[in-house]
């Protein structure tokens, strides 16, 4: 057999440790060549095929290195074009691929779907530091960027502290508040603001300010997709060209104007920005990539292609890529830990 693999979207932790035990997997188990692509569908699509044979040594030492051995690419979409598309079913023909393992977020699941839907054996292992790809509990990367996040928080308590300051983080994470959450709760933060919650400033403003009288300081943590009641998202750019041009970013600022006219201490903002997808994946995320790389390469051989691997209840599953494609997976607004931050007093916007 002769398998490609490809990295898509953008870069997350643990991307390296799926390609080393797809790699690994499909060696040993069946012998198969695997060929590596190059900056992920731009790769596949280009006029001449980009990509390399990968041999046991290219994937070895490579489980705890962050980024991509591949390279990646968040700007093409061989659905946009039917030429792109003609070219890349006539490249994988070329490379004499016998089917594809598709690592990526949701906008390359997407695109995975459609190369299945045009006959190419496809399987698909999600990536997101976001944590937002429907029907897959975890995706690795996001402990990794809840880690890096939870870090932070603690360092920007140290100054909020000494100061007496409102210090505002913004984390990523899209439209969904899984980030902002979790390392919000680690992190200790008083305010957390998701996208699934519009907030409601007067009500964050008031605690702002009731803590000034006692703790002196307040850290919120808010998710870049978070807006106010009857507010819109803080679009940082766009990005022409790109399957979801849309880049969120700079709510952290927007809020943090607003609380300075209605607290006395000062307001500081910090976007923490690309930090959280940079680095060595954590421990867990290096074994859950690991358990997806080797799931995959069991579809791979077992012939059960257009699908995705997933965790479902705690263990490695499969769902049709079609379920995945088009959507996302938002914080549910009756997740335990939403209640649980409520009962230990952490304000989520809207006072409840
Ligand atoms: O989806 C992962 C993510 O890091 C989001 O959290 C963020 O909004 C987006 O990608 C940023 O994308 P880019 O690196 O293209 O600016």
């Amino acid at each position: 057999m002769r398998i490609g693999i490809l990295t898509g979207g953008g870069d997350c932790p643990g991307l390296n440790a799926v390609i080393r035990a797809v790699a690994k997997s499909l060696m040993r188990q069946c012998q198969a060549e695997v060929i590596g692509i190059h900056d992920g569908f731009a790769g596949l699509m280009a006029p001449e095929p980009r990509s390399h044979p990968l041999d046991w040594e290219q994937v070895s030492g490579i489980l705890m290195r962050g980024g991509t051995i591949l390279g990646t690419s968040n700007r093409a979409n061989p659905l946009g074009n039917p030429a792109h598309l003609a070219q890349c079913l006539h490249n994988a023909r070329q490379l004499g691929l016998d089917a594809l393992v598709v690592i990526g977020g949701d906008g390359t699941m997407e695109i995975a779907h459609g190369l299945a839907e045009q006959g190419l054996p496809v399987v698909g292992v999600p990536k997101t530091i976001d944590n937002d790809i429907v029907g897959c509990e975890r995706s690795f990367g996001f402990d990794t960027a809840v880690a890096t996040v939870t870090e932070a928080l603690e360092r920007i308590q140290t100054t909020g502290q000494s100061h007496g300051r409102v210090m505002v983080v913004e984390t990523m994470g899209r439209y969904a508040g899984w980030i902002a959450l979790e390392a919000g709760l680690a992190g200790a933060a008083d305010v957390i603001l998701l996208p699934e919650i519009d907030y409601d400033l007067d009500g964050v403003a008031q605690l702002c300010r009731e803590r000034e009288t006692h703790q002196r300081f307040t850290v919120i943590c808010v998710g870049e997709g978070a807006k106010p009641l009857g507010g819109h998202m803080t679009v940082e750019r766009r990005i022409e060209g790109r399957p979801d041009p849309i880049r969120l970013g700079g709510v952290a600022h927007v809020l943090a104007a607003e609380l300075q006219t209605r607290v006395q201490s000062e307001v500081r903002a910090t976007v923490l920005g690309h930090v959280q997808r940079g680095g060595s994946p954590t421990p867990f995320d290096r074994v859950l990539a690991t358990q997806f790389g080797n799931q995959a390469a069991q579809l791979v051989m077992a012939g059960q292609f257009n699908r995705m691997v997933t965790l479902h209840q705690g263990q490695m599953a499969s769902i049709p890529l079609h379920d995945v494609a088009h959507q996302h997976r938002n914080v549910p607004l009756d997740h335990p830990l939403l209640q649980a931050a409520r009962q230990i007093g952490v304000c989520l916007g809207d006072n409840a």
